[in-house]
């Protein structure tokens, strides 16, 4: 199969209408989008990444008025989120409705939600009359694209149509909540902070936990993983461990002497640094270092989300 790029949402629409699957932007990573509603469709979205059905996919909705279509007995909080940050990076856990077919949800009684806030995204949604279920356009486990480019490299001739909306500007994947009683629950961390979740006064609980429940791989103590060794740390006291190998650096805001560095933000800015993060992964994997060294991130902001991606590409180490 012949992969192409376009910038047309006609042709990408096209494709989708008759039953493809087509890589498309969003604000925080590229998705492998098919008709959330066609089971074969969605069918051809786990083939191309070689994704073990127990893992659910993410439902892309138009805008958060659609989420009564799928979803039932929606939390008033819930409505709330979704009010403050749709479109954004946020996947809310709602209980599914029947239309909703078990393929997209691994069989689990919940889907998730999300309104992306990319252009190009919302412009394809709202031209077409289904949703699109889509994950991360990466072979299962591997680091999340955020460039059209980076979908290319891993996707090539195993999917027809690129739709080419620049680069991500979050660079990290939303951040997943569910509502249980008024307590929101969060599952992943990621483009929207626990610090603005937190705003909203109610009690919050963190479930990121390394889980053996196969039902959220996003939690697997190994995901988003480079195939080069990757170690997190003090990176002075890892230049010192690994002094005889060739080692890629990924640090926040400077440079260090011995080996090469991608420095994520020059400017110390967190977001840019999330920005750039699968970028540099990607990166160092493809250079000729043999192991990748990473600061650990200040823990604020999407500064959380950097952090637990960093420690989930190590894992498997
Ligand atoms: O930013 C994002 O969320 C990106 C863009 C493309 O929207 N999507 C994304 O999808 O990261 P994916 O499939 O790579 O990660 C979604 C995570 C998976 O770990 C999956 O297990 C979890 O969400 N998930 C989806 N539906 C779920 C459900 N009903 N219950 C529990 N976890 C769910
Ligand atoms: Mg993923």
């Amino acid at each position: 199969m012949e992969t192409a790029f376009t910038t047309s949402i006609i042709e990408a629409k096209s494709f989708l209408e008759q039953g493809a699957v087509v890589a498309i932007p969003t604000e925080t990573v590229y998705g492998l989008a098919a008709n959330a509603l066609d089971e074969s469709a969605v069918m051809k979205i786990f083939e191309a990444k070689q994704r073990p059905h127990f893992d659910p996919l993410i439902v892309h909705l138009s805008s958060a008025s659609e989420i009564e279509k799928y979803a039932v007995e929606v939390p008033d909080f819930a409505l709330q989120l979704a009010e403050k940050f749709m479109p954004g990076p946020l996947t809310l856990l709602l209980k599914k409705k029947n239309l909703v077919p078990d393929l997209v949800t691994s069989g689990l009684s919940t889907v998730g939600l999300r309104v992306p806030a990319h252009p190009l995204a919302l412009e394809l949604l709202n031209a077409l009359s289904f949703p699109l279920a889509a994950p991360s356009a990466n072979p299962f486990g591997y680091i999340s694209p955020t460039s059209a480019a980076h979908v290319y490299a891993q996707l090539a001739g195993k999917i027809p149509l690129i739709l080419d909306g620049g680069d991500c500007s979050v660079g990290v994947e939303s951040t997943i909540v569910e509502v249980q009683n008024d307590v929101l629950i969060i599952h992943r961390v990621g483009g929207v902070s626990l610090e603005e979740l937190n705003a909203f006064g109610k009690p919050v609980v963190l479930q990121l936990n390394q889980s053996s429940n196969p039902s959220a791989p996003g939690k697997l103590a190994s995901h988003y993983a480079p195939r080069k060794p990757l170690h997190v740390g003090d990176v002075n006291e890892l230049i010192e461990k690994f002094r005889n190998l060739k080692v890629g650096i990924i640090s926040f805001e400077k440079r260090y002497d011995s080996g090469e560095t991608f420095v994520l933000s020059a400017q110390s800015s967190l977001n840019e640094a999330a920005k750039n993060l699968f970028k540099a992964l990607r990166y160092f994997d493809k250079s000729n270092c043999e192991v990748i060294l990473a600061e650990v991130f200040p823990n604020e902001g999407i500064g959380m989300a950097i952090n637990d991606r960093l420690k989930r590409a190590a894992a498997h180490q």
